[in-house]
């Protein structure tokens, strides 16, 4: 046998007992005249004592960091234990081993506290593998994969893979392409998601599908981001939108309970998106704190049905205000004595380029009950408590207002609020708060391209009473800035996204199964009959033959386990992660390929220097 036990396996009830080990070096320590090897594997570390017989064989084969050894011998009680490791009680007294092979000094060292940076680390990604911190990510990853497919079984899913050389489906990023050798001058597409494989899959019958799989998007990337990422893929039929949301949530709720050992009990809390845009300037949300925006001044296209207050910052001539397209506030609880500098360095904050505002505008609600503001020239104590009330301040918080363009704005006013969550402690790492936001637009404009897109896709089904407000061809806005006012922004669709701490961590929607639907959809975004034929035409085909009525959701696999774990990054939990400019810096890809292979797909390369 080449191992009788782990090295995480043995305890003191196996003293004296007789076995063999196998594993990497992690230290070796000499003290006189015996000599201390920490062996490790994927399941711990045992600490191992070679003797003074073995000096000699020791110094024949000398060992070194990262060699692979196999040992045998006999397990002794220790007699300085060590109680942070579970094998902290024994040692391996050493009777022979054998260098199973040699390793080159590790580029950085392979601890949880490692010397290695990120790139160095990426290189290496199978020597930061070995670490317990890496280990760990990749385990719960395991552990959340594991919930789902047994929570999933349950519940009736099938688990069917769906092809990776597809035809282009639209999820709003640009695809990866692949030349396909044998249909010389034609492409595939990389799946952006299998969702018009898990729609025909309905039409098919296979009322639960389900998957865990890849997805590839050629998107600029961020730390919650990567071009191949995993998805929890799934679809339903004959179910209403209630259905779905209850089957979800059950489906987080068990993956707190498995991996976390967290019995989420509380009711999944639910928002629309206007509710959302207008009370958090989001639409995902962190809810584990209580701060809220005033919309003190607001364009009264945006939010039709709200109240307007905006006469509480109109007409003082303080120009920063009266000019304001819109005009927000935030409560931070218990900031009142804010010191000048304090002050500063939040203004300064607003003021980077990521959040774009020209300032900020103070107001101290004492604890005396008094106001200070840093607009008390324009605004007397009276205006101040009106804002301070519709802000729902307390004395001893201290008000932040940001004015300026609508989006900016309310974009800018969101993540101070998200700073200042984070600043006060309010955002727990161990505290999770699921959302579910509804009611998404159905339509939004791409400003760069001057068009409408599909929001989520064009699968997307809208609320039936705006249907009507679908208009063929794509109209073109003149004045950008103007889209708001267009009949196309307020359409909204019966799309869903789930949200955990402020991330989004899957979206779905009921789907249209009706062609003439679908087609009025397609023409909506500017595609005619024969384009419509070109994309779709296997959609649209599909739909003529009995569709039933369905709708779904995906997850981000990646970012649910990043969130568990505790980390921002989703890297962290990806086995061979690509870095931020979509380089495996490890495998050294993208590459370029041979001339020859350039040949058989009949391509030529004119790169644009
Ligand atoms: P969507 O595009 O919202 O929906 O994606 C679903 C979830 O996938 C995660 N995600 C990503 N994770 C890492 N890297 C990325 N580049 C990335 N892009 C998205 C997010 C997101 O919530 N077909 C639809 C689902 C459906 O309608 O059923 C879809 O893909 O957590």
């Amino acid at each position: 046998m080449f191992r009788t036990h782990t090295c995480g396996q043995l305890r003191l009830e196996n003293k004296n007992e007789t076995v063999t080990l196998a594993g990497w070096v992690q230290t070796v320590r000499k003290f006189g005249s015996i000599t201390f090897v920490d062996l490790r594997d994927r399941y711990g570390i045992t600490q191992l004592l070679f003797a003074e017989s073995l000096n000699a064989s020791l110094e024949a084969n000398p060992l070194g960091r990262e060699y692979v050894l196999q040992v045998s011998g006999t397990v002794n009680e220790r007699s300085n234990k060590n109680t942070n490791i579970p094998t902290g009680e024994i040692e391996l007294a050493v009777s022979s081993f054998t260098i199973l092979n040699k390793s080159a000094v590790p580029p950085f060292t392979i601890q949880d506290d490692t010397d290695g940076g990120d790139d160095l680390r990426m290189k290496y990604r199978y020597l930061d593998l070995r670490r317990n911190a890496v280990k760990k990510n990749l385990e719960l990853r395991y552990a959340v994969g594991r919930s789902t497919r047994n929570y999933l079984h349950e519940n009736n899913f099938m688990d069917i893979e769906t092809p990776f050389l597809i035809k282009s489906t639209p999820e709003g990023a640009r695809d990866f392409v692949v030349p396909s050798r044998m249909n010389a001058g034609q492409f595939y597409a990389l799946p952006q998601s299998p969702q018009t494989f898990k729609q025909l899959l309905m039409v098919s019958g296979y009322d639960r599908y389900y998957q865990i799989v890849k997805c590839f998007r050629d998107e600029d990337l961020r730390a919650d981001r990567q071009p191949e990422f995993t998805q929890i893929d799934c679809e339903m039929c004959f179910v209403e939108q209630e259905d779905i949301l209850q089957t979800f949530e059950g489906l987080v709720k068990r993956i707190f309970k498995d991996v976390k050992g967290i019995e989420y009990t509380e009711k999944v809390e639910r928002m629309t998106w206007e509710n959302a845009m207008w009370t958090y300037g989001n639409d995902k949300p962190d809810i584990r704190f209580e701060i809220k925006l005033c919309n003190l001044k607001f364009p009264s296209h945006t939010f039709p049905d709200r109240k307007d207050i905006s006469s509480l910052v109109s007409g003082t001539g303080f120009n920063v205000f009266d000019d304001a397209e819109s005009v927000i506030a935030i409560a931070a609880p218990g900031c009142s004595e804010y010191t000048r500098k304090q002050t500063d360095e939040l203004t300064e904050w607003v003021k980077r380029p990521q959040v774009g505002m020209k300032g900020l505008v103070f107001i101290k609600c004492n604890i005396d009950g008094t106001y200070k503001s840093s607009v008390d020239k324009f605004y007397n104590t009276e205006r101040l408590k009106a804002i301070a009330d519709a802000a729902n301040a307390k004395a001893g918080d201290l008000i932040l207002i940001v004015a300026g363009p609508e989006e900016r704005t309310r974009k800018a006013a969101s993540d101070l609020r998200m700073y200042m969550g984070t600043t006060l402690g309010l955002r727990k790492a161990d505290d999770y708060k699921l959302l579910w936001v509804l009611d998404f637009p159905l339509f939004e404009y791409a400003e760069e391209e001057n068009r409408w897109v599909a929001r989520h896709h064009p699968f997307t089904s809208p609320k039936p009473d705006d249907i009507g407000n679908m208009i063929n061809n794509n109209p073109v806005i003149e004045n950008a800035a103007e889209y708001l006012k267009h009949p196309y922004a307020n359409i909204k669709a019966n799309a869903y996204d789930m949200v955990l701490n402020g991330n989004e961590i899957g979206g779905g929607s009921i789907r249209i199964y009706q062609k003439e639907l679908q087609e009025k959809m397609f023409a909506a975004l500017g595609m005619d009959a024969r384009e419509q034929q070109h994309k779709f035409g296997f959609l649209l085909g599909a739909f003529e033959y009995g569709a039933p009525p369905h709708g779904g959701i995906a997850f981000g696999f990646d970012r649910l386990c990043s969130i568990l774990g505790g980390s921002e990054s989703i890297r962290d939990f990806i086995a061979f992660p690509k870095n931020n400019s979509g380089r495996d810096v490890m495998i050294d890809a993208p590459s370029t390929i041979d001339e020859k292979q350039f040949e058989e797909l009949q391509i030529k390369l004119n790169l644009h220097s």
